[in-house]
């Protein structure tokens, strides 16, 4: 039996957040997400979370267990205490009701920073048999940040983003350096515009808590600081410039090694006891 509590709030009807414990019946290998589920089966059915996929993919089901943002499918009772925890909505973000947050200003940053392909020749691409081609170098210059499920984890956990809701926060910044670092990408101006429009990147002062939290392994204050020595290399006008060009297309097989260091990172799952 483990005792779970939540912190309940509905803005519509609640002047403040209150804690709710609930005893549920829990086995070695119950997740979060499962204990939620016995709750809102046998015991209140208006509590309220966010998942979809249940498998870790979709990173809706984020929030704070103990206090710290993991995945409610990912993470199991047992592993992180089997007698109490503690379950609440992802820091940094306003509350719709009980678990569920309003991920609606992360996801405006991460549209103004133009997490997509850039280039003038973008209607040549697909109507011609040719290719952007890149080297297994390059690809690995922005592989790990595609691996980002946008769960939000990093932003509840960045202590700059709890100070100053300008700062886009590591997902969108790290999405932006995704596409700037990709050799065929030509928007390294227009992010770097969007960015100094309403951001000062100074301002992550590489607590590193996003990198810790993400649940995929992604590193999204390295990402942050190489768009800040991109942004100094372009003042000083010794930033790359000139993205990759249509070429004919290229069959080539990958050598071994390097299909080895194109595997994902490993995920941070919390091991069995
Ligand atoms: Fe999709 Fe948990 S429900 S990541």
């Amino acid at each position: 039996m483990t005792l779970i509590r939540i912190k309940r709030f509905h803005p519509e009807s609640d002047d403040k957040p209150a804690w709710q414990e609930f005893d549920v019946e829990t086995r070695h290998n119950t997740t979060v997400l499962q204990a939620l589920e016995l709750i809102r089966e046998r015991q209140d059915a208006t509590l309220s979370w966010r998942s979809s996929c249940r498998m870790g993919v979709c990173g809706s089901c984020a929030m704070l267990i103990n206090g710290q943002p993991a995945l409610a499918c990912n993470t199991r009772v047992h592993n992180v205490d089997e007698v109490r925890i503690t379950l609440a909505p992802l820091a940094n973000f306003s509350v719709i009701k009980d678990l569920v947050t309003d991920l609606g200003p992360a996801f405006e940053h991460h549209r103004r920073l133009k997490p997509y392909m850039i280039r003038d020749d973008r209607e040549k691409i697909g109507k011609e048999r040719r290719e952007l081609a890149q080297t297994p170098a390059e690809l690995l210059e922005f592989l790990q940040f595609s691996y980002c499920m946008k769960c939000c984890a990093c932003i509840s956990a960045c202590p700059t983003v709890a100070l100053s809701a300008n700062f886009p926060g590591p997902m969108p910044l790290a999405q932006a350096q995704r596409y700037n670092a990709d050799s065929r990408d030509d928007g390294f101006d227009e992010r770097a515009d969007a960015i100094e429009e309403r951001t000062d990147l100074a301002h992550c002062h590489y607590a590193g808590e996003c990198s810790r939290v993400c649940p995929n392994g992604v590193d999204p204050a390295r990402a942050i600081q190489l768009m800040k020595r991109e942004m100094v290399m372009d003042l000083l006008g010794s930033r790359r410039t000139s993205p990759a060009t249509l070429v004919d297309v290229i069959s080539a097989d990958t050598p071994a090694e390097v299909g080895e260091s194109l595997k994902p990172p490993p995920r941070t799952v919390v091991p069995d006891r």
